[in-house]
């Protein structure tokens, strides 16, 4: 049975609670939070596991093989960095850390101490995403020439990061796994309307060279929830759209295409349109799926999805778009 613990129990921490306590093979042996009420409550609903407010008992019990840290942005880092030096393996909520060199710590030690890091980019563990990407690898879209995501919401408004740093991880993990490019630039622009200095809304556009771009935008102050992905290929658009309940990922067979004359090619260019499907999914709940893998990647040793390296990735994209924020929305050159 693999013992692991938790840190961090509020409202996603709770999620996070349920999926260790029912994965078979996997129990759940404490949950750490520094408010006591949130521990009570969770104690009520998982009553075989322990609670505590002091994250060493955590690191000091041998029978923890792994601590999952799901805190705020800022204190993250020092969590995983105990929970490694104690020979902990660890999984860590995105953003995972806030600058490149904490994170290219974190990818160190877990190296050295021969320790799995897997950081939280749930939308890689989502079945729709998993499908989709299959069918880019497969060819089904042509080449892939941008990549648009969404993800807006009227939700909670956090205090201690931006917009950028809390909701496009997700995003901008998942447009490297579907583009499947290093990225070469990045330019990013916000505003802050609620708090100063913390961007409510930010719009980040990735290049991948001259072939293909990511455009990234995130907001926690639109009350229209929207969880969309668009990947636009040279044969065929994928839609993903979170918010459906079946129809969560579409195909359109369209495209603008030339039709074979060349008596001036301006005029050639056409738009193709073809059938609209829908692909068949074996829908879980990602979550559950994320959980899993960092499950077997325990037991198996093995690395995972995402994994610390993967994290440093989207860390130096995030930490490049803040700069690019806060210089005006100037491109910023990043280098291999
Ligand atoms: N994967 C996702 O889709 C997703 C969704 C929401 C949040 N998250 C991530 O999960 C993490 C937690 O988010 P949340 O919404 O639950 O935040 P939250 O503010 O609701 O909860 C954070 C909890 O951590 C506790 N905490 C803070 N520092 C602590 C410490 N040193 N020791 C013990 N407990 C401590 C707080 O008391 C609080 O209960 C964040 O990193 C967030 O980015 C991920």
């Amino acid at each position: 049975m693999i013992q692991v613990a938790l840190v961090g129990a509020g409202g996603w921490g709770k999620n996070l609670a349920r999926n260790y306590s029912q994965i078979p093979g996997c129990a759940l042996a404490y949950v750490c939070d520094l408010d006591p009420a949130r521990l009570e409550e969770l104690h009520r609903q998982l009553p075989g596991t322990r609670v505590t407010t002091r994250f060493a008992d955590l690191l000091e019990d041998p029978a923890v093989q792994a601590i999952a840290v799901a805190t705020t942005a800022a204190k993250q880092h020092g969590l995983c960095k105990a929970a490694l030096r104690a020979g902990k393996d660890v999984f860590v909520e995105k953003p995972f850390v806030l600058t490149v060199a904490d994170a290219e710590e974190l990818v160190e030690i877990a190296e050295q101490e021969g320790r799995i890091l897997m950081v939280g980019y749930l939308l890689k563990y989502h079945p729709a995403i998993g499908r989709l990407k299959e069918l880019i690898d497969a060819g089904a879209l042509g080449d892939v020439h941008y990549v648009h995501t969404q993800r807006l919401n009227l939700g909670v408004i956090r205090k201690d990061a931006n917009a950028l740093w809390y909701f496009a991880p997700h995003d901008i993990a998942v447009s490297l796994y579907l583009v499947g490019k290093e990225p070469t630039e990045v330019a990013a622009s916000g505003q802050s309307f609620v708090q100063p200095g913390i961007e409510d809304v930010v719009f980040t556009s990735l290049k991948f060279g001259t072939t293909a771009m990511a455009h990234v935008h995130v907001s926690w102050l639109e009350f229209h929830k929207t969880r969309k992905i668009t990947v636009v290929g040279s044969a065929k658009t994928a839609v993903f759209d979170d918010r459906q309940i079946v129809q969560k990922l579409t195909l359109y067979d369209k495209s603008a295409a030339h039709g074979g004359s060349y008596a001036s090619f301006a005029e050639d260019i056409t738009s193709r349109v073809g059938d609209i499907s829908i692909p068949h999914l074996e829908m879980d709940e990602p979550l559950r799926v994320e959980c899993q893998h960092f499950v077997d990647c325990i037991r198996e040793r093995r690395r995972p999805l995402s994994d610390g390296k993967e994290g440093v990735r989207v860390v130096r994209i995030l930490e490049a778009a803040q700069r690019s924020l806060e210089t005006g929305g100037m491109p910023i050159h990043l280098s291999r």
